[in-house]
């Protein structure tokens, strides 16, 4: 039996005991017996002759120190201790290990036929013993030796130095970085591929070989994802003024991947859900996000790799900021408003909800079991809420000199949070005491704001009281600094300027105490505030408009963010009114006042399409959920069809108009042709459940040029339960069953289906001859769907989907970990539902606790949910 696993605390950070500045890799690269030839330049860091280098699943071959045998070395668990060593030294270590039996995607490994690898977080110890840590930076020259046949291509990062034929029928290419880096940024691909070429010339005149590698046959699938690399290359020399540091860009698609894709230095490899795409294979959604991740991963190459990480509790220095970065990326390139808005309903939805669960952490984390687990919505999309506050605060250019300044201190170094801090401080003179504990507190502030209007005086009074309920981990929270960003209304519309103590303000607020009174003057008539302007903080907002104040808003705020914003809100009070109506006996109902503020912005003219789509989406139920201390899942579920069906009732000849008058003869991605489409769409989504709705439906699917139009149809029929739910999902998955990627939307659909016997369904499609539990994208598609976009099914009260969950977190437990723990999630939230289903969920999470092999990862997250 080996020891419970060990936490990691960020306050015992320690800088190495040795630096290792270069590193000469050899591959001699077999299925099953990898041999691994690392020699390093290793020189000593602290006064120690020993050495602890980090190492897992490896066989060691031998050990040299300066040519000699070493007999100074012990390998233990994770690791090998080397002692009695010089000074100064050339180190040679030997291993073995089996790609293809590594299931777990983590080190290097095998997908379909190539060889590739993932080591961030803490993967290169799988390949090598060495300094796993990303303040060990050092140069890297790689050699790959592979069957010529099978493998053509031999990748490393950095430039191509050599290359030449070896013995039985094997060759090798020889690749140099001349940047240091730490080894989470190694990478190294053999395969066979078909390439797409582009060239790119940065601002300074170096010519670029842009590459990307893909499975055979998929040429055609790779040109959104070149056009978005030069997109993004020119995007961070005009915004942020930086450029590409190497002669060649290379990335490669592979199918099996744990995440989105990895910033590996000139070699990005990606998961091929974020290359691979055609107007017949991918949606809209898929296309924007193929362009937001090829950027995410290209501007990692500054803020990630030029500057990289002290140590993992720093993530969101890396992560928070490049999301950032990818937001401002796609915002600039498309629709400000329908990305900010996609944006805030992940941090409402899932990210409030991981607030509030036992997984709870800052944004830069304390204490760490699997470093794994922390590659969380909090890192990253709160982090980037983070990064975006700063911006709000100094404005862009305060915030481009105080980049200015990290680049110039920290290039080429690994950093800290508190390093950025710092450098945004000393560019601006701005003071961020008080803001440093966004990254030390975790949880989610509320902001409770009352407003008084005195006639006499011609003032108006806002106060705002600010408080974050304790979380899994921190018991007292302190007041933070908040921008809070807000505007005024006359009743005509006008913006009411905002003037304290006889002079005008900014609308950004400064909020920095537990409660606070701005008193703002010359204020003619009773105003209506529009308040969290761009949501400009993480936080929740508690104001008691009325259905009129946000009627108005919805036609009269200044921005696009406002007024869907407002449009939420009036939607959240009729679901939360309508959850207590049905748990009462009583039916759903909506005002005359809603429905007439929504078919004004249905008929709308001067609103962009996408915004009304926005508009006419109703909050998830994980955003829901985040309201009540526990939830009625079924009442909350009953509730929002019935919202959907009085809404298509009472709308649907507008819904019908503005239907048939969208409709786009030619399939293009430029903005306004996604926009359409995503209004036709959604009017598709509510028409569904009228009479015509089944017709409708077919007639969509059958004339649909595209993949977009396709989904939304069999997306419509799986909500709505529509006749031809069944013949539409059999005629896709005959045409599309060889493509596993393809196939992904299908699985999801699978899981997402509301019918009774969903389980069942879903555990039919695992024989599906497109399923895989080995595959990561197959698995989330199915299982994924099923656990956290079928509430009602999941929680069904018999405890079947608890335990269908159970069954296949122990199976990914043993295959792959990482997965499994992404997976459970849900299960983690356990305490939102009742008693019965409570004592279910525990059930489950017991048992795995129970298991002997259980992997670090998801014995982090099981022992927090359940010790309480
Ligand atoms: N750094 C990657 C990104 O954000 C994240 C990543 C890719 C990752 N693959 C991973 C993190 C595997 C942990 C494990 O772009
Ligand atoms: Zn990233």
């Amino acid at each position: 039996m080996s020891q419970a696993p060990q936490a990691k605390y960020r306050k015992d950070y320690q800088a190495p005991s040795h630096l290792i500045t270069d590193i000469d890799l050899t591959f001699d690269l077999y299925d099953n017996d990898t041999i691994v030839t690392a020699v390093s330049k290793v020189i000593q860091n602290a006064d120690s002759t020993k050495l602890e280098l980090d190492g897992e699943g490896l066989e060691l071959r031998s050990v040299k120190v300066n040519g000699e045998e070493w007999s100074h070395h012990e390998v233990k668990e994770t690791s090998l201790l080397l002692a009695e060593l010089p000074a100064e030294f050339e180190l040679e270590i030997i291993t073995k290990m089996d790609p293809e039996a590594n299931t777990a995607l983590e080190g290097l490994y095998k997908s379909g036929g190539a060889f590739c690898t993932q080591c961030e977080a803490e993967g290169f110890r799988r390949i090598t013993y060495y300094l796993d840590r990303p303040d060990v930076l050092a140069k890297y020259t790689t050699k790959v030796i592979a069957d010529k046949t099978a493998y053509p291509f031999l990748l490393s990062n950095g430039n191509r130095i050599a290359e030449g034929d070896a013995e039985n029928g094997r060759h090798w290419v020889q690749w140099q970085d001349p940047h240091p880096k730490p080894a989470y940024l190694f990478a190294l691909v053999a395969g066979n591929f078909d390439v797409l070429r582009d060239k790119y010339t940065t601002m300074s005149g170096r010519l670029v070989d842009l590459e990307i590698f893909v499975d055979k046959g998929n040429l055609d699938r790779a040109g959104h994802a070149m056009t978005s690399l030069i997109n993004s290359m020119k995007w961070d020399e005009e915004r942020f003024g930086l450029e590409y540091d190497l002669d060649i860009y290379m990335i490669v698609a592979v199918d099996f991947f744990n995440m989105g894709a990895m910033e590996n230095k000139g070699l990005n490899i990606f998961n091929s859900k974020f290359v691979l795409a055609n107007d017949q294979t991918a949606t809209d959604r898929d296309y924007l996000g193929i362009e937001a991740v090829i950027g995410h991963e290209y501007f990692h190459n500054w803020t990630g790799n030029r500057v990289t990480c002290r140590d993992w509790f720093q993530l969101s220095l890396k992560e928070g900021l490049t999301v950032f970065r990818d937001q401002e990326f796609s915002s600039d390139l498309g629709s400000r408003a329908d990305n900010r808005i996609d944006n805030v309903r992940i941090i409402r939805g899932p990210q409030f909800a991981e607030d509030s669960s036992p997984m709870s952490h800052p944004i830069r984390p304390d204490k760490v079991i699997e470093m794994n687990n922390f590659y969380t919505l909090t890192v990253y999309e709160k982090g980037s809420e983070v990064i975006r506050m700063y911006h709000t605060l100094l404005g862009e250019e305060g915030f481009q000199k105080g980049m200015k300044l990290y680049f110039e201190r920290h290039d080429g170094t690994a950093a800290t949070c508190e390093d950025f801090v710092c450098a945004m401080e000393d560019a601006t003179g701005v003071d961020l005491t008080q803001f440093r504990l966004w990254y030390s507190q975790a949880g989610t502030p509320t902001l409770r704001v009352s407003s008084e209007y005195n006639a006499d005086q011609k003032t108006y009074a806002l106060t705002v009281e600010q408080f974050t309920e304790p979380t899994h981990d921190q018991a007292i929270k302190q007041a933070l600094h908040i921008p809070f960003d807000i505007e005024l209304y006359a009743q005509n519309g006008d913006v009411i300027p905002l003037v304290m103590n006889g002079e005008s303000v900014h609308h950004v607020l400064d909020v920095k105490q537990d409660k606070q009174t701005f008193v703002f003057e010359n204020v003619v008539e009773r105003p209506v505030p529009s308040l969290l302007r761009e949501f400009s903080a993480p936080v929740k907002l508690e104001y008691d408009y009325s259905d009129e104040e946000l009627s108005f808003l919805m036609k009269h705020a200044t921005n696009d963010f406002a007024r869907w914003d407002a449009s939420q809100m009036l939607l959240a009070k009729y679901i939360r009114q309508n959850v207590v109506n049905i748990q009462s006996g009583s039916e759903v109902k909506l005002s005359d006042e809603l429905i007439d503020s929504f078919r004004g912005v249905l008929l709308d003219a001067n609103l962009e399409p996408a915004f009304i789509a926005q508009v006419l989406s109703l909050p998830s139920i994980n955003e829901i959920t985040g309201w009540y201390k526990q939830v009625d899942i079924d009442a909350v579920d009953a509730v929002l069809n019935s919202i959907t069906v009085s809404l298509s009732k009472a709308l649907e000849d507008e819904l019908s108009a503005t239907y048939h008058s969208l409709r786009q003869a030619e399939y293009n991605i430029g903005h306004d042709a996604i926009g359409k489409r995503a209004l036709r769409n959604r009017c598709l989504q509510f028409l569904a459940y009228t009479e015509k709705g089944n017709d409708l439906v077919i007639a969509q699917y059958d004339v649909a040029n595209n993949m977009t139009d396709t989904i939304a149809a069999m997306t419509a029929a799986n909500s709505a339960q529509l006749t031809c739910r069944e013949t539409l999902m059999s005629d896709y998955s005959d045409k599309w069953k060889h493509d596993g990627l393809v196939m992904d939307k299908w699985f999801a659909l699978q899981g997402s289906n509301p019918v009774e016997d969903a389980l069942e369904n879903v555990k039919a499609t695992m024989s599906h001859e497109a399923f895989s539990l080995k595959n990561p994208n197959r698995t989330r598609s199915l299982i994924g769907s099923f656990l956290n976009t079928n509430p009602v099914r999941f929680h069904d009260k018999s405890g079947a989907g608890y335990q269908f969950a159970g069954e296949i977190l122990r199976q990914l437990n043993d295959t792959n970990p990482q997965v499994a723990s992404r997976m459970i999630d849900p299960l983690l939230k356990f305490r939102k539902y009742d008693e019965d289903r409570q004592a279910l969920i525990r059930a489950e999470l017991e048992k795995l606790k129970s298991m002997d092999n259980l992997a670090k990862d998801l014995f982090e997250k099981v022992t927090k949910a359940l010790d309480e």
